[in-house]
């Protein structure tokens, strides 16, 4: 998804400015540009370029604008509306040039208002939704600049993320949020705004979220917020906690493989201070629910998107098997659309890793209509899910910086087993039962770990599997959840067609489809269903298709079929699917090395999708 930044103070303003929209590259966009305030008089300046933040440095150094400015806003686009080019990239300026605007989101009535507007004279320089904005703060002028971009909002429907400057009060950024984030930042002399707490890390002493509905003006060394209707609002600024260092490689060729190797830390973050074996129990504060209110719960419905529904899919099992209760996952761009059945009794945990996911925020307000608890578990501290729930649990897995999620994945699981062991123990789930769940789940980092030590056996695999143009991945139990969350992983970083199929799924016509040059990976360490499983493994293979088996360390049956065989460490059958899932994710990983794709920022792909 898009990013938008933004820069006053005593000091030069590009800098920041284009270090702000690297920072937020991995979010994945098409175009990015910069727009400069500046000189006496006063005037903005505007470079813009296709593709990567190196082509907009490139625009810079062949037509540097007035590098003194000390007041700018950038931007980097995910088009929804015109393609990729630089006339559709942002900034996007008034008729008169006076106004700039940056915008994250889509103006739903954007064609209508540019009707009305050609209508008054109006003529547009680009094929976005965004641009009409700039052009309503030049027609709604009047006042100061903060007072023309809110009547121009009055008129917008939509999302939006936006800042805005004007050559007419230089050093002044006007910023306002409906539906994308934003961050606003100080530091000494200056002021910021991201749409990312990663662009202001290591910058901004203090920083505050913008709720729906917040306007605020930013000047040197401060800003104040405001509602639409002219009103002071308090947004508490509180220092940033977001390590800069987690923005970088450290050492790895990818984000995503320092990711996977972060992933024994990330579980014992998550795990840390929430498990109590002596109870059989886990302590989850931010739920802020007693069990005599966890005990009322008669049911939970888990929603998300893209991997965090395949790991919803896994607690929706937990759910059911620690605590006894019925539990669905729901695609959240279904739930909020399709009028689903909730209740004041159910809880509904929303599951995201940026907490920014548009189809799931929309869920969680309309479970919130429908008078259901709303809980999330949420990577990204302060977003928006995580204050609009209100309540929930953080993963603490730091910042997931590769767009295909993995830390964040396995700290879902264990957060959500950790919820069902809760509400199981408000039921019959009895103290010895709790106390093998929370070993188990204490074992996490260390199963991890036993499969990181397997890199360079996964890699060679990879290199078999490589060149392939389909695959399969099947698994049975907890182990289908992992299935999906591997043909995904795949798919997402190397290209590689890839299909997560529930393993006696496979001979209901899938199977039609296979043949030696179409590999399937098998999950089948050990439990309830690892027999039927190497059963659909002699299927596949009796139809010469490759199969590379995950199995328990030491199970031999599997090599009667295949030698591409991968061991994870014995563990319980509800936890299994963690050290199956690394697997899986160093398969891919290796598939996508293997085949010179970028991995980090995939093709078409956003780290946080917060268009609908
Ligand atoms: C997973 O690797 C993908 N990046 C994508 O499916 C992602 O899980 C999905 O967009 C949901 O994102 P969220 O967890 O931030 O809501
Ligand atoms: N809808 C705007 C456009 O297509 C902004 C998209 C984004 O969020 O980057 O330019």
């Amino acid at each position: 998804m898009c990013g938008i930044v933004g820069f006053t103070g005593r000091t030069p303003a590009l800098p920041f400015l284009v270090d702000g929209l690297r920072r937020m590259e991995y979010r994945g966009y098409d175009s990015a540009g910069v727009a400069l305030v500046g000189g006496d008089p006063a005037r903005i300046e505007v470079r813009r370029a296709v593709g990567k933040v190196d082509a907009l440095a490139e625009a810079l150094r062949a037509d540097p604008p007035d590098e003194s400015a000390a007041c700018g806003i950038g931007h980097t686009r995910w088009a929804t509306h015109g393609a990729p080019c630089v006339r559709n990239a942002h900034p996007h300026l008034s008729p008169d040039g006076r106004v700039a605007v940056v915008h994250n989101g889509i103006i739903d009535n954007f064609l209508d208002l540019r009707e009305r507007l050609r209508a008054k004279g109006h003529e547009f320089r680009s094929d976005t939704d965004s641009e009409v904005v700039a052009h309503l703060v030049q027609e709604c002028r009047g006042g100061s600049l903060i007072e023309s971009v809110a009547r121009a909002l009055a008129l917008v429907r939509g999302t939006y993320g936006i800042a805005v400057v004007s050559a007419d009060e230089p050093g002044r950024i006007v910023v306002a949020r409906r539906g994308s984030p934003v961050v606003v930042g100080t530091a000494d002399g200056a002021a910021f705004v991201a749409s990312d707490p990663a662009a202001l890390a290591g910058r901004a002493d203090r920083v505050a979220f913008l709720d729906d509905g917040d306007l605020a003006l930013l000047e040197p060394g401060s800003f104040e917020v405001r509602s639409l209707a002219g009103e002071p609002v308090v947004r508490e600024a509180a220092p940033l906690d977001f390590d800069p260092a987690a923005v970088e490689k450290g050492g790895y060729e990818h984000f995503m493989l320092k990711e996977i190797f972060e992933q024994p830390e990330a579980l014992e973050n998550c795990l840390r201070g929430r498990l109590l074996p002596d109870e059989g129990t886990a302590k989850l504060s931010g739920l802020r629910l007693g069990p005599r209110e966890i005990a009322a719960l008669s049911n939970v419905v888990l929603t998300a998107c893209g991997t965090s529904y395949y790991a919803g899919l896994h607690g929706a099992y937990a759910f059911e098997q620690f605590a006894g209760i019925p539990a669905r996952i729901e695609q959240a761009a279904e739930f909020r659309y399709r009028n689903p059945i909730v209740a004041p009794d159910t809880a509904l945990v929303s599951l995201s890793q940026s907490g920014e996911t548009a189809d799931t925020l929309a869920a969680v307000r309309e479970a919130k209509r429908k008078g259901a608890l709303v809980l999330s578990v949420c990577n990204a501290v302060g977003s928006t899910i995580a204050r609009e729930a209100g309540r929930g649990v953080y993963l603490h897995a730091g910042p997931e910086i590769g767009v295909a999620s993995t830390k964040a994945f396995l700290c879902q699981v264990a957060a959500l087993e950790m919820m069902a062991l809760l509400f199981g123990r408000t039921r019959r789930l009895s103290g010895a039962e709790g106390a093998a769940i929370v070993r188990a789940l204490a074992s996490l980092p260390d199963l991890v770990r036993a499969v990181l030590a397997k890199n360079d056996a996964i890699a060679r695999i990879a290199e078999r599997h490589a060149g392939a143009r389909d695959a399969f991945y099947i698994g049975r139990g907890y182990q289908y959840p992992a299935a999906l969350e591997g043909a995904l992983k795949l798919k997402e970083i190397s290209y590689l067609h890839a299909e997560g199929y529930h393993a006696a799924e496979l001979k209901h016509g899938p199977i039609a489809l296979l043949d030696e040059k179409v590999p399937v990976v098998a999950l089948a360490p050990r439990g309830p269903d690892r027999d039927k499983t190497l059963g659909n493994i002699q299927e596949c293979r009796a139809r010469n298709a490759p199969v590379v088996a995950i199995v328990t360390e030491g199970d031999a049956d599997a090599r009667a079929f295949t030698e591409d065989l991968v061991e994870v460490p014995p563990c319980p059958d509800f936890v299994a699917a963690v050290p199956v899932v690394v697997a899986e994710q160093l398969f891919a990983y290796h598939v996508a090395r293997l085949r010179g794709e970028p991995i980090d920022k995939p093709r078409n792909l956003a780290k946080s999708v917060t268009v609908e």
